[in-house]
């Protein structure tokens, strides 16, 4: 069965490019994000791993562990990384690379695409992004088809959101960039969004007269 958001995302133990890994252990109590690859040497993912090795500072930042994960094994994973790091100038992949050969981790987080498949006709895993909470949930998961690059900018962004809601109870609207204006939640009272924002709210003025819609200075600046 698929994960939904709010479940304890499942514990493994598994081979990497960085050696044996317990996933639970590995994440602690930090946020996380675990991105899968169709296959070990196949083009799209090749781009995607080498910008992720440059965007690590910016996860860092963020205190989000990250892992990547692709159905090969873990020496055929160390020898990819040469060709991922050449591709992409300045890449050092310092992140671990999960090896998945039997498909055991990506059938436990329902990451398989049933209509990509291998040259031996098995399914491929699909270009999952699961976020992780502090508390080991999934906060976000997206599946993208192994055709399609995924948008880093993107997931750096919905880590924002995500980080925000958890930290101040906020949300965030359309096409949201760090620095505008967040929205109060629709589950706090007006009484508690003045507790909680010193910075105050505006409520914006709608036809129906519902005072549903209040904007608030990003909090944490
Ligand atoms: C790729 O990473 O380029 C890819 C992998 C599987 C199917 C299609 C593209």
């Amino acid at each position: 069965m698929a994960l939904k958001l709010g479940d304890l995302v499942p514990d493994f133990t598994a081979e990497s490019s960085h050696g044996p890994i317990h996933f639970h252990a590995y994440i602690e109590k930090s946020w996380a994000i675990l991105f899968s690859h169709p296959a070990d040497f196949t083009p799209v993912c090749t781009t995607e791993l080498g910008s992720l090795a440059k965007l690590m500072p910016e996860f860092d930042n963020r205190g989000v562990r990250v892992l990547a994960l692709s159905c090969n094994d873990a020496e055929t994973h160390r020898s990819w990384v040469r060709d991922i790091e050449s591709f992409t100038p300045g890449a050092k992949v310092t992140y671990p690379i999960i090896a998945d050969p039997t498909r055991e981790i990506a059938i436990k987080y329902g990451m398989l695409d049933p209509a990509e498949k291998d040259r031996a006709g098995v399914p491929l895993t699909a270009r999952a992004v699961f976020v992780i909470g502090p508390c080991k949930t999934l906060k976000l998961s997206v599946l993208y088809p192994a055709t399609t690059g995924r948008n880093f900018a993107e997931i750096l962004r919905v880590l924002d959101s995500l980080q925000l809601t958890a930290n101040y109870s906020v949300a965030t609207p359309v096409d949201w960039k760090a620095g505008d204006k967040c929205m109060v939640v629709p589950s706090l009272s007006n009484e508690a969004a003045l507790e909680k924002f010193p910075k105050g709210f505006e409520t914006v003025a709608v036809p129906s007269g519902k005072s549903y819609i209040r904007l608030t200075p990003q909090p944490d600046l």
